[in-house]
């Protein structure tokens, strides 16, 4: 919802597919050699996992779409553990970076232009960061936002964006704390050149007072979810990711628990955030400290197989083509009001409702703005092994 102008339940898309049947339509590509181990529901075909009701497997290739009520549904086989094609990986990863310690700021550039999303914000270079004392680099990394200043400006803040760029792979957030609070609106992102062309991936986000993450999609023509083919715990919102559009609001998937944003995120002391990116999918998870899987905390290889159903799941392939997505950079902000944040301020918040009412609040009361700030371990990112 990065670019939102719309609540975050406002909308809802239809899925689009009005495709004659299509038979015998293959959609064999490279395939890895590993055993599968499929999902509740999926059958196994060669080494990918597919779902029955959608495709039948002759030999090792997958074929045969079928039409349901007019729709066609499409797309490359689904569920935890099944094979990739082309780039794709369900196997293992190895490690490649760790941003984390003294050092974490090398790794990012600091935006310093006008919020595209219209906030409340004045976002500074490292140094005025580190002047106002907003950042600070460690175990943990700490990011925070000004919190003794009437700003008529805007709040000072930070949005960071990764030197480098990536295509595919897993990426894991390792955070004790999130910004939480009325006006405002943090997120954890990845960005692809020349949006909506390369694509946008929005892992942590939310407004306000939201305990429940969001996680959605934004890319150029062409890419509506299937959401017979998503297997998830979150609640899918709407379903093409088509943006700037009469509807800017991306594809969205709710978080069904109250632990995965804000105060909730906070108040069990956070988490990891893991992304998986393929080309057959984009699934996040999220687990709470106490509950991260043993390979995440060994530090070594990761294998988002064995993690269980995630929060988010996105096919890709079919209906939205895995080359909406490319060379992203992992980003990191926090502004206030705007788009999101102003458009639906209010509920549970003071001083009335709307973008002038979060404005207020935001402008003249630094100190509500103490919780505003991101606690980090380590942002990790891996290859396929
Ligand atoms: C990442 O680097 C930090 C130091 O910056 C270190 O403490 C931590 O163990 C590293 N994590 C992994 C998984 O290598």
């Amino acid at each position: 919802m990065r670019w939102s102008s719309s609540s975050p339940s406002s909308s809802s898309s239809h899925v689009g597919l009005s495709l004659p049947l299509i038979l015998a339509l293959s959609i064999s590509g490279a395939r890895h050699a590993a055993a599968v181990t499929c999902g509740s529901g999926l059958s196994a075909c060669g080494d990918a996992c597919y779902n029955p009701s959608q495709y039948t497997c002759i030999g090792t290739t997958l074929c045969l779409y079928h039409c349901s009520g007019g729709t066609l549904l499409q797309g490359p086989e689904t569920g935890g553990g099944g094979g990739g094609t082309g780039g794709g990986s369900s196997g293992s990863y190895k490690p490649v970076d760790n941003f984390s310690g003294s050092s974490f700021f090398n790794n990012f550039d600091f935006f310093t232009g006008a919020d595209p999303t219209h906030g409340t914000v004045q976002y500074v270079s490292q140094s005025a960061a580190q002047s106002a004392g907003i950042i600070s680099a460690g175990s943990p990394t700490v990011i925070a936002a000004d919190t003794t200043h009437v700003q008529s400006g805007g709040r000072t803040s930070v949005r960071i964006s990764s030197k480098k760029s990536y295509n595919t792979g897993v990426f894991l957030f390792d955070m004790n704390h999130m910004p939480t609070g009325c006006g405002t609106w943090p997120a954890v992102w990845m960005l692809g050149p020349n949006w909506p062309n390369g694509g946008e991936i929005d892992i942590v986000e939310g407004v306000n007072v939201n305990t429940n993450n969001q996680v959605t999609l934004h890319t150029s023509d062409g890419c509506t979810i299937n959401t017979s083919q998503q297997s998830q715990t979150g609640s899918t919102l709407t379903t093409s990711c088509v943006s700037p559009g009469s509807d800017n609001s991306g594809c969205g998937v709710r978080a069904n628990t109250g632990n995965t944003y804000g105060a909730g995120f906070n108040s069990v002391g956070g988490g990891v955030y893991a992304t998986e990116w393929t080309t057959s999918a984009i699934k996040v998870w999220f687990f709470q400290r106490g509950s991260v899987p043993s390979d995440i905390a060994s530090g070594g290889n990761v294998t988002p197989a064995n993690w269980g159903t995630p929060m988010a799941h996105f096919p890709l392939g079919g209906s939205c083509a895995a080359s909406h997505f490319s060379n992203m950079q992992i980003v990191l902000d926090l502004t206030f009001c705007g788009d999101w944040a102003g458009s639906v301020y209010g509920p549970g918040c003071t001083g009335g409702s709307g973008n002038a009412a979060c404005q207020y609040l935001v402008i003249n009361y630094p100190q509500n703005f103490k919780e505003a700030y991101w606690s980090i371990n380590s942002i990790r990112t891996f290859t396929a092994a």
